[in-house]
């Protein structure tokens, strides 16, 4: 099984991914809990060229090809192997991310984002897409709150505050965006509202994993 965390900056979906891969193996589940950009060695380094704020004048489109190209390293090392051998994956932001971003975020051509998608997954062959996504949806103000705090605490890297500086308006987009894929596909997305408690946030979502799971 293929699960997807997405949600905007600050919406507590980092947080939830241990206690979720715990409540799956605590019910039979070999779970490889892995995230985007960055999963892979090749992919790190990717990732810290995306995140780095020094990178402000990165064209849309170089944004598009370098997650693109950190997509590509992680189905082909980790994603689709795991799968092969009967791993459930959990997964910190994937596809809908580049259309949430790059697509309602940035402006770039949505039907461009599948295109590119379909031959980084090779889709004819592999068929790959997420089973279940989980979109942790919040106020982009609280997120981007909660994360300048972090950023202030050292919990999280200035070198990686890339997205953080980009404007509300951006990461109202984004909020649009990713509830707009959610719409069209209703079956394979659920909905959290992200600015409840921890615990509620999680029951929520084990509750739903039980009924598609059956568990
Ligand atoms: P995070 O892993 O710390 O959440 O940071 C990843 C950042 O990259 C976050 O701001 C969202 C952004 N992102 C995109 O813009 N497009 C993508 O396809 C992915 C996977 C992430």
């Amino acid at each position: 099984m293929f699960i997807t965390l997405e949600g905007i900056e600050g919406s507590g979906k980092t947080t939830q991914i241990e206690p979720i891969a715990k409540f799956l193996r605590e019910n039979g589940h070999q779970v490889v809990t892995t995230r985007e950009p960055g999963a892979t060695p090749t992919g790190k380094k990717i990732r810290s060229i995306l995140l780095d704020p020094e990178n402000s004048n990165i064209s849309t489109l170089c944004e598009l090809m370098l997650y693109g190209a950190d997509r590509a390293q992680h189905i082909y090392e980790v994603i689709l192997p795991s799968l092969k051998s009967g791993k459930t994956v959990l997964c910190d932001r994937f596809a809908d991310a580049t259309v949430a971003y790059q697509g309602f975020g940035r402006g770039l051509d949505i039907n461009l984002i599948d295109k590119i998608y379909k031959m980084v997954a090779n889709v004819e062959v592999t068929n790959l897409k997420p089973d279940m996504t989980i979109l942790f949806d919040l106020d982009p103000a609280i997120g981007l709150e909660r994360t300048f705090k972090a950023l202030k605490q050292g919990e999280r890297s200035e070198n990686e505050s890339r997205f953080e500086q980009e404007r509300l308006d951006f990461h109202e987009r984004v909020r649009r965006g990713y509830l707009e894929i959610a719409k069209r596909e209703k079956d394979r997305f659920f909905i959290v509202d992200a600015s409840t408690s921890k615990e509620e946030i999680l029951n929520k979502i084990i509750s739903q994993i039980r009924f598609k799971t059956k568990l």
